[in-house]
């Protein structure tokens, strides 16, 4: 089976981060976000991915080219204008034929079992399934309502309060039959979620909805670009650090891991879980509680961060203090005795 991941988009809601590299390629704990997907789809034997790229779609190129290092091959459908999800879709049709192919969000993670997945789909029938999963606020997401036997009947992207009816949302991962394609227009902006996927159930069509078991993660924001990284140093998901990111030794009870060449001064103090960059410099006794710190960044002596992302090759000056929710941008300059 062919694989289909949706990743042009801008990435807005994680600026600053975003506007260095795009989301997918965004690092967790020191390998790009995009490569736990594919090891998802190659646990499953899916060899053949297709890329849907547009926004800075020459830096995939660069990361991933043709997918041989990562054991896929790999290949790029470029909109020149961002399509949305459903156009791009449809400019990569002439790259998915053979079959039922899985269509996926770039930026989601989920260990769904894509075997049990498949045999929903063919067991319904189904002309196109969607994995769910339950979430607090539905309204941030694809609110899908499903009868019984699991087939969708309704459809509601980003719902307001007084609409959700369930906790079941869109996970982000779909089976397509080929026959879709013909539904969906070509060259022009389209959206799964608004256009095809309202639009096929009011033609009657069948559509599936399956709950996909275990953790799930739209790593879309900064405070989720932040959770996943908890989440995976805590032992929340069935995934582990990159290689490049060792366990730090000295720092107590945290989780903390570091990438190459990064460096830690003493009395420096951590808590909770910690992901250091490759070549990220800690000063003396700061103290760390719950954080990234990506690469090249450089914190000063007495530091403090809590709950916070530092970009790549940021400088925090000595006593300076980042609070939560703190989103420092790559490059940036934080005084000495800041207080963020
Ligand atoms: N190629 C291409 N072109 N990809 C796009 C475009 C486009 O024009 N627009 C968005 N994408 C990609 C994004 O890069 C992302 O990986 C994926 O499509 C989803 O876009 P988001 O912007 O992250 O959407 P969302 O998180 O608000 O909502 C979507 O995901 C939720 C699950 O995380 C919807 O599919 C919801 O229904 C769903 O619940
Ligand atoms: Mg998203």
């Amino acid at each position: 089976m062919k694989a289909a991941i949706l990743i042009g988009g801008r990435g807005t809601r994680l600026r600053p981060f975003t506007l260095e590299a795009p989301k997918p390629l965004l690092p967790v704990l020191n390998r790009p976000f995009l490569e736990y997907q594919f090891q998802v789809l190659r646990r499953h034997g899916v060899r053949e991915v297709v890329l849907c790229v547009s926004y800075r779609a020459e830096a995939f190129h660069r990361v991933f080219g043709s997918g041989r290092r990562l054991g896929l091959r790999l290949s790029y459908a470029r909109e020149t204008l961002p399509l949305g999800t459903g156009g791009a879709l449809k400019n990569a049709e002439r790259l998915l034929r053979g079959g039922p192919c899985l269509v996926l969000n770039g930026d989601v993670l989920n260990a769904f079992d894509l075997g049990v997945f498949r045999r929903f789909h063919r067991a319904r029938r189904a002309e196109i399934s969607i994995a769910l999963t339950r979430v607090k606020d539905p309204t941030l997401y694809g609110l899908v309502l499903t009868d019984e036997t699991g087939r969708v009947r309704r459809f509601l992207e980003k719902p307001s309060w007084d609409e959700v009816e369930s906790n079941a949302v869109n996970a982000g991962a779909y089976l397509f039959e080929p026959s879709v394609f013909a539904h969906i227009p070509a060259g022009k902006p389209y959206s799964l979620e608004r256009g095809l996927f309202p639009e096929r159930l009011a033609a009657g069509a069948r559509l599936g909805g399956w709950v996909a078991p275990g953790y799930w993660i739209d790593i879309g924001t900064v405070e989720k670009y932040l959770q996943v990284h908890l989440d995976i140093l805590e032992g929340r998901t069935p995934f582990a650090p990159g290689a490049g990111a060792r366990p730090l030794r000295g720092a107590d009870g945290a989780r903390a891991v570091a990438g190459p060449g990064a460096r830690v001064a003493p009395f420096a103090r951590f808590s909770g879980a910690v992901s250091l960059g490759s070549g990220v410099r800690v000063g003396r006794g700061a103290q760390l509680s719950d954080c990234v710190v990506l690469d090249g960044a450089v914190l000063g002596d007495g530091a403090r961060l809590e709950r916070c992302v530092v970009g790549p090759r940021a400088r925090v000056g000595t006593h300076a203090a980042l609070g939560p929710g703190t989103a420092l941008a790559g490059g940036s300059r934080v005084g000495d005795y800041s207080q963020l």
